[in-house]
Formats: structure tokens, sequence, C-alpha cells
């Protein structure tokens, strides 16, 4: 079957793979690159189709982008709003992402709603209403809306829940606005800083403070942001995938370049599943039997707690563990949907709205299975990992949205495993 990953399961992983540049952080940076004049240069760029995706994007409003090695050539000197393909818009969601940079470009955007997703409906009104408080005024119609301002302007905004997108969102509108922005609730996550560090070496004035767990960010606007290259940080998510991978079948691996520092929840974890860890800022080693031990209960949270990007590969683990284990998605509202197909493989699993409960059993057996969504699919290849026999994972473009190549990584840790 095409676009798929044939999977042979059953051994434990040994060797080392070097993990990529973060799909999250790269997506809002190159958002970023349109607010300057000039070319911005990023590097350890992840070759996904999400970066492809953004790359189209700003290349329809006049950006000239171009590929150096595992670098990203990004000209937005000049560029032309009323150039944007707005359907192409709604196929992606983080295009979202560009309204905030958009506004600080233009002022003036008309998008689609970005469609939601498996996982949810993927809402946009916290990054709408911020924006509002900047002085945007939003005209929303059916199916799109429009935003315009005459002129961004600071404001203190509290976001009722630390959602990341929104946060990138008033983050890039600041730095163009006049005057500060005090953004109060803000995401803590690791993709935010990055996002930060590339506007402050572009220029831009932003201090982030964290009190009681709680991450406020001043931006001064006004500053014109210059061009610079920055080094896009590895993608802890992936990193994670391939933790979460060597837990399920044991074995010791190295996986270079992964950012231990932004891990900890995941690093925990291993830990208490008897996994030696250890980090340096080369990277992670990790020796580790085949899961044993179940995990009484687990709930996914905001940064650096347990992340929902790592849910779907804990529970393909989880299958068969010795013991049951409850694990409960507490930021997306439908994001167990590959139960069923774990269960196809053999697994034995009961939802009860956000929460799964996982029996162990002895073995998963192999299975055609379909990815529906970017990290159910990576879970579906750590199920094939565990499963005896070859499992096809069919749709793998899903999976690509966010890993440059998960049978190429995995092949590097000695598993049998192939793109057709
Ligand atoms: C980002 O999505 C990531 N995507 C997601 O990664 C990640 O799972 C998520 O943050 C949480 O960490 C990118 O960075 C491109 P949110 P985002 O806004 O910004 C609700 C992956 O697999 N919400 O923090 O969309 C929302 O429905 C992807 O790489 C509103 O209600 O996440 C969700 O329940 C999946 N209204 C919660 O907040 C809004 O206006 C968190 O969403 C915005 C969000």
């Amino acid at each position: 079957m095409l676009d798929s990953i044939h999977v042979r399961g059953g051994n434990p992983l040994f060797g080392e793979t070097k993990i990529q540049g973060s799909k999250n952080a790269v997506l809002p940076i190159m958002a970023a690159a349109l607010l300057v004049e000039g070319v911005s240069v990023i590097e350890n760029c992840p070759r996904i189709t999400d970066v492809d995706h953004m790359q189209k994007l700003l290349s329809d409003i006049g950006c000239i982008i171009h590929w150096r090695n595992r670098s990203l050539y990004i000209n937005a000197t000049n560029v032309n709003v009323s150039a944007m393909n707005s359907e192409s818009v709604g196929k992606m969601r983080s295009s979202i992402m560009l309204l905030g940079a958009m506004l600080g470009r233009f002022g003036k955007v008309v998008m689609n709603y970005p469609g939601g997703c498996v996982i949810g409906a993927r809402p946009i009104d916290i990054h709408l209403d911020a924006l509002t408080k900047m002085g945007v005024k939003i005209e929303r119609e059916k199916d799109y809306f429009t935003a315009t301002c005459e002129k961004l302007t600071g404001s203190v905004i509290e976001l009722p829940l630390p959602s990341v997108g929104a946060s990138e969102n008033v983050i890039l509108a600041a730095v163009s606005a006049k005057g500060t922005t005090v953004l109060r609730n803000a995401a803590p996550e690791p993709e935010i800083i990055a996002l930060c560090d590339f506007l402050k070496a572009a220029g831009a004035k932003i201090d982030i403070h964290e009190e009681k767990g709680k991450v406020t960010i001043i931006i001064s606007g006004g500053n014109r942001l210059s061009p610079v290259s920055f080094k896009i940080p590895a993608d802890r998510i992936v990193a994670g995938t391939y933790i979460l991978g060597v837990l399920g079948v044991g074995g010791h691996v190295f996986l270079e370049d992964a950012p231990a520092k932004h891990m900890r929840a995941v690093i925990e974890l291993a830990k208490e599943m008897n996994a030696d860890v250890s980090v340096s800022d080369k990277g992670i080693a990790i020796l580790a039997d085949c899961i044993t031990r179940p995990i009484p209960y687990l709930e996914t949270a905001v940064y650096p707690l347990f992340p929902t990007d790592l849910q779907s590969q804990l529970l393909a683990i989880l299958t068969i563990a010795n013991g049951e284990s409850v694990i409960c998605e507490k930021i997306f509202e439908d994001r167990l949907k590959i139960v069923p197909q774990l269960v196809s493989m053999g697994a034995d699993i009961t939802v009860n709205g956000n929460t799964a409960t996982i029996r162990g059993v002895n073995r998963l057996r192999a299975a055609t299975v379909e990815a529906r969504e970017l990290r159910g699919g990576a879970a579906l290849v750590i199920a094939g990992l565990i499963a005896e026999g070859t499992t096809i994972i069919t749709k793998r473009q899903y999976i690509e949205r966010g890993y440059e190549d998960i049978a190429r990584d995995f092949r590097d840790l000695g598993v049998v495993i192939t793109n057709t």
C-alpha cells in the first residue's frame, strides 16, 4: 500500500539517531521572519510538510524562500497580503500563526477559519479576543474573518488559559505595536522562549518573568527588526517519542541533540520505569528493559508536566505493561483516537470521556492500521515496534507533518522498517 510504513516488531532498539529541529518552534519563527525586511536564516530547520505548507503560504504573499543544506532562507522584503491564497490558509492549522505577524506587517488579513482537526475543534477565540484588545477589528463571516487595525497598540492581556498559539500571535503582533504589551498567563512552552529568542536576536525588546508557575511576557513594540541567523532547537516531542519507543521494547540508544532540559516529564517517567537515563548537552542516552510497570494514573498538562503530544505514544507502550494504567487527556477534547487501532492489534483499552484505561496484555499482534493525525500516527509506529510480525501503518503523510522520516530514525536504532 502506497504512503505506508512497514515495521517489523519484537526487537529491542540499539544505536543512535540525531533529533531534528522542532516543528513547534520553527513554525512561529517562520511567521516572525515576515516581520523582517531582509533575509532571515533559519538553521537546523526540519524538513517536514508543515514547514513546506508554511513556506507556500509565505511564498504566496511574496516572500522569496529557498533551502541551503538544512537552513531555510526567507527574504520578506517585498510582500503583498492581497496575493494570499485564502483556501490554502484553511488547509493548515498552523497558518493561524501568521495572523499576528500579518497584522504587524500589513494591518489587514482575510483568513479562513483554520479547520479543527481529529484531536479537537481547535477554536481561535482566545487569539481573536487578545488581538481585539490591541486595537484589531474582527469581522466574522461564516467561513472566514477579516482582521484590520489602523495601528496595533500595546495592551495588558491576560489569557484565560495558557494557549501556545494565542501567546505566539500576541507576541508577533506586539513587536510591531505602538507601546508596551504585558501578556499574562502566557504559555510556558520552550517553543515560546525560542520565538522570543529569535525576535530578541532581531532587535525586539522582550522580557519574560515567571512567578508561581505563571509566565508574564512584556514586549516593548516598535523596534525595527533586522535580519538574523537563528538555530532551531531540537524537537523535544520527536525525542520523547523515541524515548517511549525504547521503553516499549527495551534497548540502549543515544538521541543526539535531544533537548533534555525541556524533557523533564518524560525523563522522570523513564526513570520511574527503571530505565538508566544519562543526559548531557550532546543529547540523551537511555538503557531500558521492555516496559513492565503500569502507570496507575497520569494526566497530560501544560509544560513542564507530561505533554499532550506524547500521550498517544505512552498509551501504545502501556498496552503491554503488567497491570492496569489510566491516562487522562486534559488538553485536547478528542485525543484518544488511536484506541480502536491499538485494540485491533490486541490491546485491551476502554475509553470513558477523556480517560483511557489500559489493561496490559502479553503482546500485540501485527496488523494494518491507519494514521489519522500526527502523534497518533507516531504512536502506531511504536505499537508496530512492540507487535510480533510486520505492522503496516497507512497514510504516513500525517506522520510526515512533524517527523522528517520516522522510519529512517528507527532504522538508525536497528529496526527493520521501510517507507513504501
Ligand atoms: C500547540 O497547539 C501545538 N501546535 C500542539 O502540537 C500542542 O499540542 C499544543 O500547542 C499544546 O501544547 C503547534 O505549536 C503548531 P493551544 P495550539 O492553543 O497552539 C484550547 C503537535 O502534535 N484553545 O495551547 O493549537 C484548545 O482547544 C501539535 O505538534 C481554545 O479553547 O494549542 C486546546 O484545548 C498538536 N481557544 C487548549 O486550548 C483558543 O483560542 C490548548 O491549545 C486556543 C486554544
